[in-house]
C-alpha cells in the first residue's frame, strides 16, 4: 500500500489546511482499499483535557466539523472533559488513519461556541468546543 512520505510532501503552509489535505487522502485511500465508498463517515479522535493543576485526561470523541477555524466537537458541560475545558482551555487532538498509517496531532486553545452555533436538535444539552490549531 503506498504510504505518504514525510520526506517529500509538499507541506502547507497553514496546518488546518495540511489536515484539510490528509483528512482528503485517508478518505481517497479508504475507497480504494473496500473498492466502494465508506458507509461510515465518523471521524474518531482521542481528545487530551487537564485539570488546571495539570492532571491529564483523555478519551475518543467525534469529530462533528472542521473547518478553517479548528475542530468541532460536542460535550456536556457537566462530563470531565467540559469541566477540565472550562477551567483549562487547551486540549491536544490525535487522529490516526490506519489507510495512510499516519497520525496528526494538534495542540490547540479550546473556545466554547456561540449557542447560534450549537446544534439546535440538541437542544442545549450539548456543549460544542471549538479547537483552533495554534490560535
Ligand atoms: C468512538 C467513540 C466516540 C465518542 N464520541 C463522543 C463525543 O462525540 N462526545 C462525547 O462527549 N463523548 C463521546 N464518546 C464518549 C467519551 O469517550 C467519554 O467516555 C465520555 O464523553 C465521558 O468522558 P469524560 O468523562 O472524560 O468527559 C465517544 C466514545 C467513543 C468510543
Amino acid at each position: 500500500m503506498e504510504k505518504i512520505n514525510f520526506a517529500t510532501l509538499n507541506w502547507e503552509k497553514d496546518p488546518i489546511t495540511q489536515f484539510e489535505v490528509l483528512y482528503q487522502a485517508h478518505f481517497r485511500k479508504l475507497e480504494q482499499v473496500l473498492g466502494r465508498p465508506p458507509t461510515d463517515n465518523a471521524t474518531r479522535v482521542t481528545i487530551a483535557t487537564s485539570t488546571k493543576d495539570g492532571t491529564p485526561s483523555l478519551r475518543y470523541v467525534l469529530l462533528k466539523q472542521h473547518d478553517n477555524r479548528g475542530f468541532i466537537i460536542n460535550t456536556h458541560y457537566t462530563s470531565r472533559k467540559g469541566r477540565d475545558l472550562i477551567e483549562n482551555p487547551k486540549a491536544s487532538l490525535c487522529f490516526y488513519w490506519k489507510q495512510l498509517d499516519v497520525q496528526v496531532r494538534v495542540d490547540a486553545d479550546v473556545k466554547k461556541l456561540s449557542s447560534e452555533e450549537s446544534d439546535a436538535n440538541l437542544e442545549g444539552q450539548t456543549t460544542r468546543f471549538s479547537s483552533g490549531v495554534g490560535n
